[in-house]
């Protein structure tokens, strides 16, 4: 991390400074617009900020693999109708109501509303985007789909970003965002004399939030002593080759299938499904991480039955089942240590490891049934006595970019 906040040192850590220098009172008000893209759905919400109370309205749009794949021209028409057909949907007029933009990707912010994506990440390709300026891109198809909407992008931020200033919002003890849904990352308040790479003003507050991006961790060779040949196997295949070898590991868009190939590697041996495991468990991705978390919670053992036979027409023997129970629960332990450690660096990093809040947000924390335990377990072996809670900030991805806008308002 320390390497990554220099000017001139290299780190797989990317500690990108999100131009966010301090968190909410509590006393924000007014309406805004937030949208949220990063995972398989783009949501847009109107955010009514009242005295520490917050409504929202919330629409989710399903985005196909062609949006998320094709041409950066397609994606953001998409966003456009999406934004347009939100505004349509609850009557609001072509106003300056401010837009906060959550965009969960590895961006350089050169300010507080303008970021250039380093690189896609999650399965994301589309063409024309990186190294390009998200906002301008935004503001571009806005122009051209929906010309009477004059937006007022007030700030783009990370997810991360945004789970850490929703959270804050309702408590100020909040010192870090993680996410851990289709990709995995973590943000923190650092103090300005650690960020050498700062460029903008050193005046107060003397601080400001760090999008680790600890996704790429392990991208120059840190983990490779852990990685297995399922990682390395998942790797090859993904559209990121080489990169995220953390988030690998750990998140949702990747879960299931370490837990397929770990099963395929049993029935190769014949050590499951009498040695024959059919064609559609052979196919890539097919074991998704929700699958996981049914079958890692109670009941888990008749779950994993009934997903073996539904899914994939195997009539499962009660030792497969129990192994397959087995591999979830080994993958998750795994995801959910990694996750912990990470967590457990920063805080000893910013010596802060009593009575404070990590807020998390994210499908597979929301739904996974143990992953939450294993990693406040894990946290508590390696910093023991501390004092930490992990609090659930629902929909603080979305809401935080709401707020970004609101505090710079004040
Ligand atoms: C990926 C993105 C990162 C985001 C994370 C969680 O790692 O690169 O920006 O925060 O996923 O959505």
């Amino acid at each position: 991390m320390a390497d990554g906040l220099s000017k001139d040192k290299k780190s797989s850590l990317k500690m990108l400074p999100s131009f966010v220098r301090s968190t909410p009172t509590g006393k924000e008000s007014g309406d805004y617009l937030a949208l949220d893209i990063g995972g398989t759905n783009f949501r847009v919400l109107r955010c009514s900020l009242n005295d520490g109370q917050i409504q929202t309205n919330a629409e989710v749009y399903p985005m196909s693999s062609e949006v998320m794949t094709g041409t950066g021209r397609d994606l953001f028409a998409f966003i456009a109708d999406c934004i347009k057909s939100f505004l349509q949907k609850y009557d609001i007029k072509g106003s300056n109501i401010p837009l906060g933009f959550t965009f969960s990707f590895p961006c350089t912010q050169h300010s507080l509303n303008r970021a250039t994506l380093i690189t896609w990440t999650k399965g994301f390709t589309a063409s024309g985007v990186e190294g390009e300026e998200v906002v301008q891109l935004l503001q571009n198809a806005l122009a051209e789909r929906c010309p009477d909407f004059k937006v007022n992008v007030a700030a783009i931020v990370n997810d991360t970003v945004g789970t850490l200033m929703a959270s804050a919002y309702e408590n100020p003890k909040s010192v870090i965002g993680l996410i851990i849904g289709t990709g995995t990352n973590a943000c923190y308040m650092e103090q300005l004399d650690a960020v050498e790479k700062w460029t903008g003003d050193r005046d107060d507050p003397k601080q400001v939030i760090i999008n680790i991006e600890w996704g790429s961790f392990g991208d120059h060779g840190h983990l490779d002593n852990i990685r297995t040949g399922f990682d390395r196997e998942i790797d090859e295949h993904s559209l990121n080759r080489g990169k995220n070898t953390f988030e690998k590991m750990i998140s949702g868009m990747y879960l299931g299938e370490v837990v397929r190939l770990a099963a395929l590697l049993l029935v190769k041996d014949g050590a499951l499904f009498n040695g024959n495991a059919g064609d559609k468990f052979n196919i890539r991705e097919s074991f998704e991480t929700r699958y996981v978390s049914e079958i890692v919670g109670e009941n888990g053992a008749a779950n994993a039955r009934e997903i073996l036979k539904d899914k994939f027409g195997i009539d499962a023997s009660e030792s497969d089942v129990d192994t397959i129970v087995k591999l979830c629960n080994a993958a998750s332990v795994r995801a959910g240590r990694l996750a912990a450690t990470g967590i457990a660096a920063i805080l000893l990093k910013i010596n802060e490891t009593k009575d404070r809040i990590v807020a998390v947000d994210g499908s597979v924390y929301k739904k996974h049934p143990t992953f939450a335990k294993i990693m406040s377990d894990t946290l508590s072996e390696l910093i023991p006595g501390n004092t930490i809670s992990w609090v659930l900030a629902d929909d603080g991805s979305g809401v935080g970019a709401a707020m970004v806008a609101a505090v710079t308002k004040v």
